[in-house]
């Protein structure tokens, strides 16, 4: 539906007075003066309303024409449209969401914009590797498909129809704790290792029977998720679950998440949740207090998989973790759903680099977008770059063939951008291949 240039106007005002757009990088000056012209120029209107969207990665208060089959797209902006059409609103609200105002989740996009490249040129880049190894399993691609929960709530095939993609386009996939599919159904779909996420119950026998589970499946690393042990406020979630008029408890025990509560899904609701069901009832050996690093001691001594932990922002932490026998981290920030902390995970790298010394590998996640993004992590001593929303978006769009075409197109991008860079491997990428802007 066309939009009035009046409407138009109206939204790059509001756009030049919000924070939103010093995050994103846009001239606010520029926003301004198109928002007081009197002209009525639709593309220049809707080149800007388009860019400043893309730009903030984030909530579309105007969205870009919605495409009509996943080959259309352009970049992975263009699968968030058709998935806010696709989605329940109160499953949009749980992909959507950040924390306290979503600043963190425009720091995540901004913190790109803090580096600029440094192309070399005249390399012969007419033969490009960007392939990953880990643990005995090559990747042709940097990029890995993050863990994130209730897939089935995006698109009725969720984890299946990504591992699927994941084998077709051959990336890493970690599967959540709270997925909506098995371990065991995702590596067989994904026709190859995938790793585990771990959320810790507040049963460490359960706990242990998980960890187990996840390593006679196949897997060989669990990623223990370390971002969420205080807690967070997700006010977007229930703010569009407000809006959500269908009947929840048909899929929730306890219905909709209430005013105050996370909406985490724990072991009261864990229908749809086969991770987390299935375990022998042992005598509780109930945890006291929140995990601390005697916690991921346990975690490394309980399994022969390879013990990564996710959340990981500062040096110091980086250092304990190598001093704990860890083997791998996640600079993460849980793609703005932590605390509201506004510091870049991009921003975060660097330091938990230098904490690991550089004896553990680390992947890097939250606001990938482009093949730039995963350019610059690399460049900062990142082995791999991890994406969440994106993914889901194209899952949401078209099911397995949206996800395929999200994960070509950043995939494309990075390699383009290997090539114009004059870096033909990932060992080349460098340093001294980007910037501070
Ligand atoms: C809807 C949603 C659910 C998620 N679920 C999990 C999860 O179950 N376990 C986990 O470790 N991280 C989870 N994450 C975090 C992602 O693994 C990843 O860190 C984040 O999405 C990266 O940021 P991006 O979405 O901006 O790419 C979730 C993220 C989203 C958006």
């Amino acid at each position: 539906m066309p939009i009035d240039p009046a409407s138009r106007r109206q939204f790059l005002a509001f756009l030049a007075a919000s924070p939103l757009a010093a995050a994103a990088g846009i001239d606010r000056d520029w926003l301004a003066r198109l928002g007081s012209s009197t002209a009525d120029d639709d593309a220049v209107l809707g080149a800007a309303e388009s860019m400043s969207y893309r730009a903030a990665g984030t909530h579309a208060v105007l969205q870009p024409p919605l495409i009509a089959n996943a080959s259309d797209a352009l970049d992975v902006f263009d699968f968030e449209g058709v998935a806010k059409q696709n989605i329940p609103v109160a499953h949009w609200g749980y992909l959507m969401t950040g924390t306290d105002d979503d600043g963190t989740i425009a720091a995540n996009r901004a913190g790109f914009d803090r580096y600029t490249l440094k192309p070399r040129r005249l390399v012969d880049v007419s033969t490009i590797d960007a392939s990953v190894s880990f643990y005995g399993t090559r990747y042709a691609s940097p990029i890995v498909v993050n863990p994130l929960g209730s897939q089935k709530g995006f698109h009725k095939d969720g984890e299946i129809a990504v591992a699927k993609a994941a084998k077709a386009k051959d990336h890493l996939m970690v599967l959540s704790t709270v997925a909506t599919t098995s371990i065991e159904d995702t590596i067989a779909a994904r026709g190859g290792p995938v790793w585990f996420q771990l959320y810790h119950q507040s049963d460490w026998s359960i706990t242990k029977q998980m960890v187990k589970r996840a390593e006679r499946a196949g897997a060989p690393a669990i990623a223990f998720t370390v971002d969420l042990l205080g807690g967070s406020n997700r006010e977007t979630m229930i703010r569009e679950a407000r809006k959500d008029t269908r009947d929840c408890i048909k899929c929730h025990l306890g219905g909709a998440p209430l005013p105050g509560v996370s909406g985490r899904v724990d072991d009261r609701d864990n229908r749809r949740k086969p991770n987390l069901v299935g375990y022998e009832k042992l005598p509780p050996q109930l945890e006291k207090g929140t995990p601390t690093w005697e916690f991921v001691d346990r975690l490394k001594q309980s399994t022969s998989m390879k013990v990564w932990l996710k959340g990981i922002v500062t040096q110091e932490d980086a250092a304990l973790a190598v001093e704990h026998g860890v083997d791998g981290l996640f600079v993460s920030n849980h793609g703005g759903r932590a605390e509201n902390s506004r510091r870049a995970t991009i921003v975060s790298l660097p330091d938990v680099v230098q904490g690991t010394g550089g004896r553990i590998p680390v992947i890097c996640d939250g606001g990938f977008r482009r093949g730039t993004d995963v350019f610059k992590a690399i460049a900062l001593g990142a082995t791999a770059a991890g994406i969440g929303r994106p993914y889901i978006w194209g899952l949401g769009a078209f099911g397995q063939e949206g996800v395929e075409a999200v994960l070509a197109i950043l995939r494309k991008e990075f390699e383009l951008t290997m090539k114009q860079s004059g870096t033909p491997t990932l060992k080349q990428i460098s340093a001294r291949h980007i910037a501070p802007a």
